[in-house]
């Protein structure tokens, strides 16, 4: 284990992580650069204190809001909900975990117009679509998005390709990648300069980690 990061008196240290598997790696990884983190055990507290540092779960489509508006001075969450965020927030870190694509999905052999298209992620498809001169429209969803295609809710849904088997038991394919994602360490741009004396060492001890 490496040596404690040090937080100089005074200062404190609010992070924003998304519950669930990214915040148990996520905190895995802030602990070995150094933070006095742990995981919480399961309860449903949403704040969690480890002396000066603050942890906040969240969804993690909330996680941009957090961060840009310095609620939170730091946080993880992925790319693929920071390009859905748009949200103008310094992303120094790789953190290389938790990879994905954002992809344009279609049934298997569907060959028809694309007039509507499904998505958790309605700016990414919306983007999308107009680079590619389409004027579909966009619906937005919240779950289980495929089900979109196989129901003709829509013509094509944008959304999540892991390991590929969610397209493979429903008989659906990846028509093109729209983007990469993995999880991405966030930073207030506030913070940045406030809470310089822990977060450049931080961010330099995670980068050394990935
Ligand atoms: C995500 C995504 C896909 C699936 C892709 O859904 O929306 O459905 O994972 O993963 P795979 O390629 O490994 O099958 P998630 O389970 O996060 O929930 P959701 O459908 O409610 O968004």
């Amino acid at each position: 284990m490496s040596d404690q990061l040090h937080i100089p008196e005074g200062l404190t240290l609010t992070l924003a992580l998304p519950k669930g598997r990214v915040m148990e790696t996520g905190i895995e990884l802030l602990r070995k650069a150094g933070l006095p983190l742990t995981i919480p055990e399961k309860s449903r507290l949403l704040r969690h204190h480890f002396g000066p540092i603050t942890l906040l779960e969240l969804r993690n489509s909330d996680v941009p809001a957090y961060v840009d508006l310095g609620v939170a001075d730091a946080g993880i969450v992925g790319k693929d909900v920071l390009l859905e965020a748009g949200r103008d927030i310094f992303e120094p870190l790789d953190l290389k975990y938790g990879a994905c694509r954002l992809a344009l999905i279609r049934e298997k052999g569907a060959n028809g117009p694309i007039n509507r298209v499904a998505s958790k992620y309605p700016h990414v498809a919306a983007q999308y679509l107009r680079e590619k001169g389409s004027t579909a429209e966009v619906i937005k969803l919240n779950g289980n998005i495929e089900l979109a295609c196989l129901t003709g809710l829509a013509d094509a849904v944008v959304d999540i390709v892991e390991t590929g088997s969610t397209l493979k038991a429903n008989n659906l394919e990846e028509v093109e990648t729209i983007a990469q994602s993995s999880a991405r360490f966030v930073v207030a741009r506030s913070s940045l300069k406030l809470k310089r004396a822990i977060l450049r060492p931080l961010i330099h001890r995670l980068s050394e980690l990935v």
